[in-house]
């Protein structure tokens, strides 16, 4: 392998054999000491890397020659080299720090939602929780939305998984959570994850979100990103698969066992609806600043043996809808988020066609005057 070659975030973890936040740590402990692109992409040359190898044989991975080759190819396909991905950002560009190459992309209508994997160390916070969106996903769109230092708020801040894509990305968090687990839970996976001090540079508010918001000044935020509760869904009786996943390890099925202000405990489901888009997505509109982006990520259910189009749903109750400020949110796009992973179960069959929902829809709404 040529020793002048530059390679990106996800190309140096190929390298070294191991994980992309590890690399994000060993650049937050000084270890390895990448160069920045104008728009502020992570760059390391493989002659850096090589001598760390040297040094530390033990983390490079590759057992036999099938897995050589593979990581060689992996590596090959991770290469940012090309002189079209080093372009200079436009200046026009007041969104975010990508440049041509690096934009189309992310303005595919879908993409495979990408996690560590449940038995990977960095995976085991996030897992406590009954529902957390993938970090890695959320870094998408996180770094298309905004520039590097800007406010970033998610009003159902859970175990901090937009927190972390925040402090990885350079962004600041404001992470608004109702239960006093999942908050500390966020703030201590900052803490093991990312490195120690990483998450007083961001804000974990406890609290109900209806009431925070309330009081939070108007236009104050860059980007809105979120994932509210799916209704009651968490709290019907356990089937198969969250008997084997979760009760079989002693993890938790739901937010909070009766807190009247969880909304996953709202009875009827049109009540739920109202007052998550009047609350909560107008309010956060309202705290929005004009011109500016809020990505809500869902899931469509089943209630009984009633299909629920939450997401369209939802789309139908805040597209045009006005903010307080006189602002207004309209939808800009829904992005499908592929769950290809998940594991086929057998409902309904041979008698009628159950889905197996293996998909989150991510909707975009954008606030104007
Ligand atoms: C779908 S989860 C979000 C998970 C988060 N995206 C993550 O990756 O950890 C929804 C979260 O909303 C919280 N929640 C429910 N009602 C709330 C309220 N009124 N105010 C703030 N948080 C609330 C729940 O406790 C739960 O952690």
């Amino acid at each position: 392998m040529e020793t002048k070659q530059i390679l990106n975030t996800k190309g140096a973890a190929e390298f070294l054999g191991v994980s992309v936040s590890t690399i994000y740590r060993m650049v937050e402990q000084g270890i390895l000491h990448p160069t920045k692109t104008p728009g502020g992409q992570r760059r390391f040359t493989t002659a850096q890397l090589q001598e760390f190898n040297e040094e530390s044989k033990s983390i490079v991975a590759p057992q036999n020659p099938f897995q050589q080759q593979r990581l060689k190819e992996k590596i090959q396909e991770a290469l940012v080299v090309s002189a079209e991905e080093e372009k200079p950002v436009d200046k026009r560009n007041t969104l975010n720090d990508l440049n041509g190459s690096k934009w189309l992309p992310e303005t595919k209508s879908f993409f495979y939602q990408k996690g560590l994997g449940s038995s990977h160390p960095h995976a085991q916070i996030e897992r406590q929780h009954p529902a957390p969106f993938s970090f890695q996903d959320i870094e998408h769109l996180v770094n298309f939305f905004t520039k590097h230092g800007m406010k970033v708020l998610d009003p159902f801040g859970g175990v901090g998984s937009t927190a972390k894509a925040c402090e990885l990305n350079g962004r600041i968090c404001t992470s608004i959570e109702l239960q006093k687990k999942w908050n500390d839970l966020a703030k201590k996976r900052l803490e093991i994850e990312v490195g120690p001090g990483t998450s007083q540079k961001h804000e974990f508010l406890l609290g109900d979100s209806r009431k925070i918001l309330k009081n939070m000044p108007d236009e104050s935020f860059d980007f809105v990103v979120t994932s509210p509760p799916y209704w009651s869904i968490l709290n019907k009786e356990a089937d198969y698969k969250v008997k084997k996943e979760r009760l079989a390890h002693g993890l938790a099925t739901n937010y909070s066992e009766n807190d009247k202000n969880d909304l996953a405990n709202i009875k009827n489901y049109q009540d739920f609806i109202n007052t998550l888009v009047s609350d909560i997505f107008l309010e956060c509109g309202r705290v929005l600043k004009t011109k500016k982006y809020m990505c809500i990520v869902v899931c469509d259910f089943r209630n009984k043996s009633e299909f629920i189009s939450f997401h369209s749903d939802l789309i139908q109750a805040i597209n045009k809808k006005k903010t307080k400020d006189g602002g207004m949110l309209s939808l800009q796009g829904v992005k499908v988020l592929l769950q290809n992973h998940k594991t086929l179960l057998p409902y309904g069959y041979p008698f009628a066609y159950v889905e197996n929902i293996h998909h989150q829809y991510i909707l975009i709404f954008r606030k104007d005057k």
